[in-house]
């Protein structure tokens, strides 16, 4: 079988853990033969691929990125996408496909499927929002690198007894923020999950600066105040018209020091969480994923994507992956809150 493989989406650390062990596994047990397809679905829609074979996968289990490229490219937004897509699957020889994404990578992996395209699935993302799976690899190295960022603010906030509000990942989803801000001891944490109130966070920084603390506020990029509270200056919103990173941290900090009367700095995490090297979980998991993956394509079960559920690896239909985001549930955030102030 010669089997088409993409990484699609925002980049997340592990990505080429799962490129690795699909070559690997799909090379020395099936004998199969791979080809790399470049930047997400823009390969497959203009023919765009590089080889992929056992030297390509040499050395890179440790390496963040994607050795193949990601975009957010969508053929169904593309005139006559899919049609090119098939047509460049045929011309290459493509047999199966195994797509690498988040939500939008797998939403056009099942649209392709239920046109008969031979799909199978692995997903990603930072922010371990896809309900289908328990866990996506890229979340545990974005939270390790927030927490170690939280754990050195920590001292610099002490010492000049200000305010460190630090802005994580997470426009939907505040789950690297709740995981990044209890691992760090953070003072408040605030998720887009739950409208915030910015008297009840004054009240919370200004408690922590009664004892020889200084407080540190995690908020999640997509986190907003309760209505009326909040006017954001100079707003951009970037192509996809997504809130530019820097928003609500710069404007958290702004409101604190104006209401505690203290100083107040923010510090935007933003893509140093998706970059560098994976956790050992990250690893393990994209690994494993990339195991089931290849079996899959090997079985010719398509139309599936790989999950984790409890320690287990499954399959579960492609549909599944985009049916329902999954956000912090209230009992985790409460978990939470017992530390704040
Ligand atoms: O979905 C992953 C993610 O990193 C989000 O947490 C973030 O909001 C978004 O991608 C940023 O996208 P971009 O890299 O296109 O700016």
């Amino acid at each position: 079988m010669r089997i088409g493989v993409l990484t699609g989406g925002g980049d997340c650390p592990g990505l080429n853990a799962v490129i690795r062990a699909v070559v690997r596994k799909g090379i020395s047990t099936y004998g199969h033969e791979f080809v790399g397809f470049r930047d997400g679905w823009r390969g497959p829609l203009e023919g765009l691929t590089r080889p992929l074979g056992i030297p390509e996968v040499r050395g890179i289990l440790p390496r963040g990125g994607t050795i193949l490229g990601s975009s957010r490219t969508n053929p169904f937004k593309i005139d006559g996408g899919v049609e090119r897509i098939k047509a460049n699957l045929a011309d290459q020889g493509v047999d199966a496909l195994i797509a690498i994404g988040g939500e939008d990578t797998l939403g056009v992996a099942a649209k392709l499927a239920d046109l008969g395209v031979n799909v199978v699935g692995v997903p990603k993302t930072i922010d371990n929002d896809l309900g289908a799976t328990d866990y996506t690899f890229g979340f545990d190295t974005a939270v390790n690198i927030a927490m170690e960022a939280i754990d050195r603010l920590h001292t610099t906030a002490e010492s000049h007894h200000r305010t460190l509000v630090v802005e994580v990942m997470g426009r939907h989803a505040g789950w690297i923020a709740l995981h990044s801000g209890m691992a760090g001891g953070a003072n408040v944490i605030l998720l887009p999950e739950r409208h915030f109130d910015i008297e009840q966070v004054a009240e919370y920084v200004d408690k922590r600066f009664e004892t020889q603390y200084a407080p540190i506020v995690v908020v999640a990029e997509g986190a907003t105040p309760v209505e009326g509270q909040m006017v954001l200056q100079n707003q951009e919103l970037d192509a996809f018209g997504h809130v530019r990173l820097g928003g609500i941290g710069q404007w958290l900090a702004e409101q604190i020091e104006k209401r505690t009367g203290k100083e107040a700095r923010t510090v935007v995490l933003g893509h140093i969480q998706r970059g560098g090297t994976p956790t050992a979980f990250d690893r393990v998991l994209a690994t494993r994923f990339g195991l089931q993956a290849i079996d899959a394509a090997h079985d010719g079960d398509f139309g599936k994507m790989v999950a984790l559920r409890g320690t287990d690896i499954v399959r579960v239909p492609l549909a599944e992956a985009t049916r329902e985001l999954k956000t912090v549930p209230i009992e985790r955030y409460s978990e939470a809150e017992v530390f704040f102030g």
